[in-house]
Order: structure tokens, then sequence, then C-alpha cells
């Protein structure tokens, strides 16, 4: 088949490359010219494991391609995407100017039948202004094209976007017609494999899904802080707790981690964007107020175990960051707990050194050249005259530091685990002392 898709952003580009991946004959197009001709060169804008062979092979197999012309994408293609952004507003609802961009241009430049397939994360309703946008322009025109409109969410994680692209656990897609289900249903057709991942429903209830299933997921992560937190007060251990309830099959394992609060391109921006959406109608989501409101706080937990571990006095010292990515695999820092950490411990007067093993670029894109800022080629230069270790991201080649080591290193012989990925005893039989997220052990011990 014949793919065109709008934005070269994570979802767009992962997307466009697999659907070429599995023999269609995909055109990306994007509006910054510098990324087209980036992405003709192989050159990828982002860092995702196993997408720049993915997207090389397929550009010199001539099945992906890359324009800045929007009247190419439709003369290209008869199934159009729209994977643009839709970052917050002021106000905290999804921004659809780029959304709404988009579709002018599919009516502008739209030559045949054409179904159009709205990836993006938009709040319900949006397919049926994405329709309208269209139909006006068509009139404009004065010509008379058939069109669709499907809504089909995507649910990438960054770090294995290509996997989740390649094997979804689901395929939702949102039709108001049964040539539009079809259509769709051939094209994923590779991807839905042995069993069944389609679920069909209509748009508004696809749009609603993407928010409720990241919504959900983030419930969990400050379910599971605010836990932490009483963990922490009355001496108990949240590590426990969570292996101890994430053996019921009705609460499971995933994502009942504690830690320094979500971050990403998603959680923060979705939950904000449907709660917005919600008192739009006149209803007041309490729960998902309280989802975020929990997150804003963890952001700031571990900056206030450092100033208690020091009675407030951090002027002057010298503090070693290990992470800066939102998660591991990843050099994204959009709404990362690293952030909020970093503006309190330069506002308390402390310097840091910091390292990430993919983030380091970004960093100094967001943050330049600063006296109070050492970015560091590797975990243990920025252990050099550091008082205490933070650890804000638990990439892998954090997880198993020599503690000798570290004790050696840290003139304050502290440490903390913003991600629980240490053994308490195993720093503290070092001779650091040692902090966790909902740990209260060490609160008990004064540790
Ligand atoms: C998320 C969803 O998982 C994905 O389905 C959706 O399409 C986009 O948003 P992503 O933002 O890439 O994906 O990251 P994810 O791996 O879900 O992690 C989000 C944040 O939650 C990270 O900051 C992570 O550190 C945090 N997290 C996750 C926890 O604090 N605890 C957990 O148990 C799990």
């Amino acid at each position: 088949m014949r793919v065109s898709i709008f934005g070269t952003g994570y979802v767009g580009l992962v997307t466009g490359t697999c659907l070429a991946e599995v023999g269609n004959h995909v055109l990306c197009i994007d509006i910054d010219q510098a990324k087209v001709d980036g992405l003709r060169r192989g050159v990828i804008p982002i860092y995702e494991p196993g997408l720049e062979p993915m997207v090389k092979a397929n550009t010199a197999a001539g099945r992906l391609s890359f324009s800045t012309e929007a009247a190419e994408a439709l003369g290209h293609a008869d199934i159009v995407f729209i994977a643009v952004g839709t970052p917050p507003d002021e106000d905290g609802s999804a921004d659809l100017r780029h959304v709404l961009a988009v579709a002018r241009s599919i009516g502008e430049h739209m030559q045949r039948p054409t179904l159009v397939v709205d990836k993006s994360t938009v709040p319900v309703g949006t397919a049926d202004r994405v329709r309208a946008v269209i139909a006006g322009e068509l009139q404009r025109r004065g010509v008379d094209i058939d069109f669709d409109v499907v809504s089909n969410p995507e649910f990438l994680k960054e770090g294995d976007a290509v996997k989740d692209c390649m094997r979804p656990d689901r395929i939702i897609i949102g039709a108001e017609s049964e040539d539009a289900v079809e259509r769709m249903r051939g094209l994923y057709a590779p991807f839905n494999r042995n069993h069944e991942r389609l679920v069909v429903m209509d748009t508004r209830s696809a749009e609603l899904t993407k928010y409720a299933a990241n919504a959900m997921l983030a419930t969990k992560i400050s379910f599971m802080n605010e836990i932490a937190n009483i963990a922490e007060r009355v001496g108990a251990d949240v590590e426990m707790v969570r292996q101890g309830i994430g053996s019921d099959p009705r609460i499971g394992y995933s994502f009942i981690y504690p830690g320094a609060g979500y971050g990403g391109s998603c959680f923060p921006k979705d939950v904000q964007a449907l709660e917005r959406t919600a008192r739009q109608i006149g209803y007041e989501a309490r729960l998902l107020s309280a989802v975020e409101a929990v997150n804003d706080d963890q952001k700031r937990h571990l900056f206030a175990l450092i100033s208690r571990h020091f009675d407030g006095q951090l002027r002057g010292r010298c503090i070693a960051l290990w992470g800066l990515a939102f998660k591991p695999n990843t050099d994204d820092m959009r709404e990362a707990p690293s952030r909020t950490l970093l503006e309190q411990l330069w506002a308390a007067g402390a310097r840091v050194q910091v390292f990430d093993p993919e983030a380091m670029d970004e960093a100094r894109r967001l943050f330049g050249e600063r006296a109070d800022l050492r970015y560091c080629e590797s975990s243990g230069q920025a252990l050099e005259g550091a008082d205490a270790l933070v650890v804000v991201t638990e990439w892998k080649a954090f997880w198993s530091p020599d503690f000798d080591a570290l004790a050696a290193a840290l003139g304050g012989k502290v440490v903390f685990d913003g991600r629980n990925i240490y053994d308490p005893d195993q720093v503290e039989s070092a001779g650091l002392a040692y902090y966790g997220i909902g740990r209260g052990r060490s609160v008990a011990r004064g540790g």
C-alpha cells in the first residue's frame, strides 16, 4: 500500500518506518526542511534503539522517503496519517493547532478518495473537527472527493518504540464506516498475527481510550509514590510492599515502581489534558487532579531528602547526579524529574556534576554553560570532588557501581537512590548513608 504520514516526531517516524518495513511505500512529511534533509541522509533526530538501521534500510530499498511538500503526500497515497504534536497550551489543554493545520493541507491538496488516520493524541471530538476542516477546504475548492477520518491512537513507549510498533498488544481503530475499518484491517494485517489485536470502536471511544490508558498508568505510579511516602513515615519499606501487592494478579507487578515522579512527553500532558477536557464539560476529575498533584510533589521529594540530610546547608556543596533523561534508553528530558531537582539544587546554592549515557547533548541544549553545572563524560567523573550521589534515572549502567570506590570518592558519604535500584545493606556496608524512595528504614535509623 501507499501511505503518507504528516509529522516525523517519535510517533510519525516510528510508524512510517515500521509500515515501510512490512512492505508499504511510505512518504513522511515534515515542515522542518533541515530535519527532512537529515532523514534523507539517514540522520535520525531522536535516540530510539533499532530505529536508525531500519530507516536506512527502508530508505535504501525505496520504500521510505521524506519531503516537506504536503501536495506530494496526497499525490503519493490514499491513506494519510496525522502524527504531529499536540503540546499543552497555557491551561494544559491539548493544543490542536498542528493537527488542524495538517487537516487543512489535506483538504487543500486531496486529489482522490482518501482515508485520513489520526494518530496524534487528541481530545475527544477531534476526528469530527478534522473531518469538518477537510470538508470545508474541499468545499472552498469546489470539489467533491470522498474521504473518511479514523482515530488510531498510538501506544509507543520511548526506548521500546520499534518493538511496540512491530508487535503491538492492541491496535485501536475508531471508525464510523465499515469500509474504513476494512482498509485499516488490511494495513495492519502484518502486525495482527497469531491473535486478534484489532479493537474496533467509534472515533470518540478511540480518542478517549488513549487518554484513559495513560491516565491509568500515571495513576498507578502516583498511587505507589503515595504509598512510598506513607512507608517512609511509618518505617516500612515500599519495595517489600510493592512485591507483596504485585503478586496479586489483579494488581500486577508492572508500573508500580515508586520513584522520582513520572515525566516524559505523554503522562504529564495527557493527564492534564484529560482533566481539562472533563472540566470543560462540567465534570471535576478529582482522581486525575490528585494524580498530578502527587506527581508534582514527588518530583521535589529527592531534594527534600537531600536538604534534610545536609540540614538545609547546600550552599557550596557539590552534588553528583546520575541520570538526566526522564527514563532509561532515551535522551528525552521533557518533564524529567532531573530538571526539577537541578533547579532546586541551584536555587539552594549547590553545584551539580551531571552524567547521563545519552542525554548530555540535550542537557547542554537546555542549560548551556553555567558555573554551577559541570557536564561529565562518565559516571565516575561526576563523582570527583562531590559530597553526595543522587541517582535520578535507572540506566542499567548505574545498577552495580563499586560501592567502596563510591565511598572513597564522596566527601559527604551519602547516596540518594531516586529509583530504589540499590540494596540498602550493600550501600551501608560500604560506609555510605543510604536514602531511597519510601524506604522508611533510612529515616528510622536517621541514616
Ligand atoms: C508512555 C506510555 O507507556 C505509552 O504507552 C504511551 O504511548 C506514551 O506514554 P513513555 O512516556 O515513553 O510512554 O514512558 P513510560 O515507560 O511509560 O514511563 C513514563 C514515566 O513513568 C517515566 O518517567 C518512568 O520513569 C515513570 N514510571 C514508570 C515510574 O515512575 N514507575 C513505574 O512503575 C513506571
